[in-house]
């Protein structure tokens, strides 16, 4: 199959738009990440995404709207709380988990009773969702695994021949996924992964915000998954990734006396010297962070890294989405220097 490029136009959203209605898949950015669309329920296009990344069956997918009033077709029992995040967050990276219709097929749910469901940022995502008249099941467009597509070229690496489109949208300004939310009651909110809007943020509408022991820690056996995505391999370019806690002196000390061919430090902007291999920076603060990390990651493979040090970001705000990916990426393979 030929995977053509297109742009952000209306002209050729239409385009798109129409490939959708037929059933077919299409890479679409949003602010976090590039997805790979199609119509959440139709259970044969879905079943493509599925194919196309090669995605384990019972990981659910987050369906995508463009309009409020869509929220309550696709779930039921949804907290009043849901609707003021709503109001606050859309458009943008928040992911709420409710009990779905049966509008929503078993397989976009990846077998659960619940779906995800989030309003993208980006005015190309907002015009495809609204052109082709569907909710879109969209998961980030990588090959299943690897690291998000930030870019147009990144979905184009990964999906170039298995799918009908790649809609240019330009580079994605969050870098990291939506934040996930379950609701354990009224007035709290449960996050099962960190992203864009951070715990500060929503609680400043819900009363409490519990984090997931799974988003920092490696999940031990018989504990329980509350979302399928924490269990598998993710985020991990071909490079063998390494993160190191501590000072710019102690990570330069450790790196140097691991240096060798093929090694790189991914450190952060203003660490000048000191290091014997290549470095690249990846941004100063959390949302720097965020935005280059996948780009990062996968550049490493470009140059044919074999391993790569990374210095580990703080885990507050936006930061906190940049360890969760960092560790899973690392395959929780951190140091302390
Ligand atoms: O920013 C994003 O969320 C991007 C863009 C394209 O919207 N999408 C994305 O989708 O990151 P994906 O499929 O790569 O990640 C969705 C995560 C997975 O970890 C999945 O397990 C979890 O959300 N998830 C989806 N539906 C769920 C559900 N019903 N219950 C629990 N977790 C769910
Ligand atoms: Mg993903």
């Amino acid at each position: 199959m030929e995977t053509i490029l297109l742009s952000a136009e209306t002209a050729d959203i239409e385009k798109a738009a129409a490939m959708i209605k037929n059933g077919e898949l299409v890479g679409m950015p949003t602010e976090t990440v590039y997805g790979l669309a199609a119509n959440a329920t139709d259970p044969k296009a879905v079943a493509g995404i599925f194919a196309a990344k090669g995605r384990p069956a019972d990981n659910p997918l987050i369906v995508h709207i463009a309009e409020l009033r869509k929220l309550s077709e696709l779930a039921e029992d949804i907290p009043v709380l849901a609707y003021r995040l709503a109001e606050k967050f859309w458009p943008g990276p928040l992911t709420m988990i409710l009990k779905k219709k049966p509008c929503i097929p078993d397989i976009t749910s990846g077998g659960l009773d619940t779906v995800g469901i989030r309003m993208p940022a980006h005015p190309a995502a907002l015009e495809l969702i609204r052109k082709s008249g569907l909710s879109l099941a969209a998961p980030s467009g990588n090959v299943s695994g690897y690291p998000s597509p930030t870019k147009a070229e990144h979905m184009m690496r990964d999906m170039n021949g298995k799918i009908s489109a790649v809609i240019d949208g330009g580079d994605c300004t969050v870098g990291v996924e939506s934040t996930v939310i379950s609701f354990e009651n009224e007035n709290t909110v449960r996050i099962l992964r960190p992203g864009g809007v951070t715990r500060e943020q929503l609680l400043e509408e819900a009363e409490n915000v519990i984090i997931d022991p799974a988003i920092l820690h490696e999940l031990t056996e018989g504990q329980t998954v509350r979302s399928p995505g924490m269990k598998y391999q993710h985020y991990s370019p071909i490079a063998h990734v390494i993160m190191i806690e501590g000072s710019y002196e102690a990570f330069c000390r450790y790196v140097n006396e691991n240096a060798g061919e093929n090694i790189y430090a991914l450190v952060f902007d203003g660490d000048e010297g000191g290091l014997a291999v290549p470095s690249v920076k990846y941004g100063c603060n959390g949302s720097e962070q965020a935005q280059n990390l996948f780009s990062c990651l996968r550049d490493m493979d470009e140059k044919a890294a074999k391993t790569v040090y990374v210095r580990a970001p703080e885990p507050e705000g936006v930061g906190l989405a940049v360890y969760n990916r960092l560790i899973r990426a690392a395959g929780f393979e951190v140091i302390q220097v």
